[in-house]
């Protein structure tokens, strides 16, 4: 695992985006795996940004996300659907882009359909990352296990009351959400994973030095062979 640290948020974001430009310029083909939450917006900005100076073109790539809550209408402002519309996918030319459909009404054939479709695309080149302050990736809660395909997941009251802030009150935010498994995260070729802000700092430090454990789940990063952390100085204080 390679771990670089830079001074401000915004560099984070930048340097993250640095990597997959660099992925869709060396091969236009590529299948990026995207996240959402407020980790990634720099690096969408910066995506956004050189494809609007002609530097970046995604029209042979393919993204597939990693979660999206269930029983929210993807048309709802805080569905994850809505999200890499407004954040990304507006902003740049992705020939196709997939994310699970939480409202799928049969839950098991959706997550077995999208783990079909990931690899029907030749699997994930390029995963991008976020870190839930429990050391959740995707919607990955902490358990006793890593779960390996994408699954329905009922969310944690940590991770309830972490995403409450987009939500007019924490009544309104989703219990369960379906998300891509370890296993489909494991496979990427390549992974990023940003971390900015103190409230991630002891999720960062687990990951790293602690325990390869589904307590956290993204301490399971440090056996796949190409992941590289991108933190700010507040997310890397206890490393
Ligand atoms: C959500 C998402 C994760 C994301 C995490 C951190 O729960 N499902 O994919 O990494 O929150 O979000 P943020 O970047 O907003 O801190």
């Amino acid at each position: 695992m390679q771990i670089h640290v830079y001074d401000t948020v915004e560099q984070v974001g930048r340097a993250a985006a640095l990597l997959f430009a660099a992925r869709v310029t060396e091969k236009p083909d590529s299948v990026l795996g995207l996240a959402t939450g407020s980790s990634p917006l720099g690096c969408y900005e910066q995506l956004r940004a050189w494809h609007r100076e002609g530097l970046l073109d995604f029209s042979k790539c393919v993204s597939f996300n990693l979660d999206e809550y269930c029983g929210l209408p993807e048309a709802h402002p805080c569905s994850y659907h809505a999200f890499m519309k407004e954040h990304l996918f507006d902003g740049v030319n992705l020939k196709t882009s997939y994310l699970p459909d939480g409202n799928a009404p049969d839950m098991t054939a959706e997550c077995r359909r999208y783990d079909a479709a990931i690899r029907a695309a030749g699997g994930i080149d390029l995963q991008l990352l976020g870190i839930g302050r429990n050391g959740h990736i995707g919607f990955n809660e902490p358990g006793d296990r890593f779960v390996y395909g994408t699954h329905v997941v009922d969310l944690t009251p940590s991770t309830i009351q972490a995403n409450r802030r987009f939500f007019e009150s924490e009544d309104e935010v989703p219990r369960r959400a379906v998300s891509l498994g370890i296993g489909g995260i494991m496979a990427a070729k390549e992974i990023v994973l940003i971390a900015m802000g103190e409230d991630k700092a002891q999720a960062v430090y687990d990951a790293v030095h602690g325990d390869v454990t589904p307590r956290v789940q993204a301490s399971v990063l440090r056996a796949h062979p190409h992941t590289v952390f991108l933190l700010d100085r507040e997310a890397a204080k206890k490393i």
